[in-house]
């Protein structure tokens, strides 16, 4: 496989492992992911729950948690450090400000379109930013935006199709729409960034995830344009997935049927394993006390059925029965947990086997 080479960084394997929250990456994954040669990416939702014993107050302890887990990172890796930060997030400015200060190698951000990110990088900042679209007419408008208002354009775009994990960026029923599948956006999207490459002299690599699964997926998605991927599922059962054992047995346990779309309460549609949880949701059966964390500027709270970020939290943490697990639509072909660098190895090989075939 081919480094992948964002400005002045290069990454040693065109691999990068996507943002997971709630604490499904953190500095524990993140940091292998980089020590085998793809860029490790540390989800900023939720940080404030997880290190809530710093500070009862939720933007307090997001803040504190997120220095802490750049910092194990930094103290584990030489490798490439990134963060997820997503635009729905209320604490999206902090988040991303605390990450810059910190030195962080790159900001990805989705969940909406990060049209003001430019603004928080400061003059001097090596800190690179890479916007998650789901299409290339966003990619065209995001740029725009960008160069227009900051002057700037993306060092990298990640496009995101319907297949991944967690929340998406599409309606319903483009989910299962083959003009919507990764493999018809990633020429469009790749077509709208090969203008403004052409037009401002600059190189900007298109990432491109949702359903990568071995290497032969890797291959192929590089072979439309994209100059690496991104991957979430696979890094889900590895040993230093930051997540309790019992989340990523849901994975293992998983059948194809069980893998389901559901309407999160931020308003979007997710990806999720079906569970008991997710059953009593249905049945109108949950009902939060209260909005502990007013964590997504989009979250319904009053008709709210529970609350996302307590029942990510408690998966994370283990407790499948009160929360549930975000999971891309390949989740259920996990067999088993492996490390980080085998499964690098294994997509390695995978991929060299594959153009081997093709020669
Ligand atoms: C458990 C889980 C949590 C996720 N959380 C986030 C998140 O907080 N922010 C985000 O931008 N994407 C999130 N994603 C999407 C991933 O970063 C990644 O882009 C996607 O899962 C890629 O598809 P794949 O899982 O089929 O490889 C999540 C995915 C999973 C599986």
């Amino acid at each position: 496989m081919k480094p992948l080479k964002i400005g002045d960084m290069i990454a040693r394997l065109p691999i990068v492992q996507g943002g997971m929250g709630v604490g499904i990456s953190l500095s524990g994954l993140a940091s292998a992911v980089a020590n085998a040669g793809g860029i490790g990416v540390i989800s900023s939702a939720g940080l404030g729950v997880i290190y809530r014993s710093y500070s009862n107050d939720y933007n307090t302890a997001s803040i504190h948690g997120m220095r802490e887990e750049l910092r194990k990172a930094r103290q584990a890796t030489k490798g490439i450090i990134g963060v997820n930060v997503m635009v729905a997030l209320s604490n999206f400015a902090d988040m991303v400000r605390t990450s810059i200060e910190e030195g962080v190698d790159i900001i990805f951000s989705g969940a909406g379109l990060p049209l003001n990110l430019p603004s928080f990088r400061p003059a001097g900042s090596k800190t690179k930013l890479a916007p998650i679209v789901s299409s290339g007419r966003a990619a065209k408008l995001l740029c725009n935006k960008w160069k227009e208002q900051y002057d700037v354009l993306p060092d990298a775009i990640v496009v995101e199709g319907p297949k991944a994990g967690g929340h998406l960026g599409y309606k319903a029923a483009q989910i299962t729409d083959p003009a919507f599948s990764l493999e018809a956006i990633v020429p469009e999207v790749v077509a709208e960034v090969r203008k403004f490459e052409e037009q401002y002299g600059v190189e900007i690599p298109v990432i491109a995830g949702g359903g990568v699964y071995t290497g032969e997926d890797i291959h192929k998605i590089l072979s439309l344009g994209a100059s690496g991927v991104q991957m979430g599922t696979r890094f889900v059962v590895t040993e230093e997935c930051d997540a309790d054992p019992a989340f990523k047995q849901t994975y293992i346990d998983a059948t194809e049927q069980d893998v389901e779309i559901i309407q999160s309460p931020v308003g979007m549609p997710g990806r999720a394993i079906h569970n008991s949880f997710l059953d009593r949701v249905k049945q109108g059966l949950t009902k939060p006390k209260a909005c502990p964390f007013i964590c997504i500027k989009t979250c319904n709270v009053v008709d709210s059925p529970y609350c996302i970020m307590l029942a990510l939290y408690n998966a994370y943490r283990g407790k499948m029965d009160q929360g549930y697990a975000f999971a891309g639509s390949n989740a259920w072909r996990s067999t088993k947990i492996m490390s980080v660098q085998a499964l690098m190895d294994e997509l390695s090989s995978e991929y060299t086997a594959y153009e081997q075939a093709l020669a």
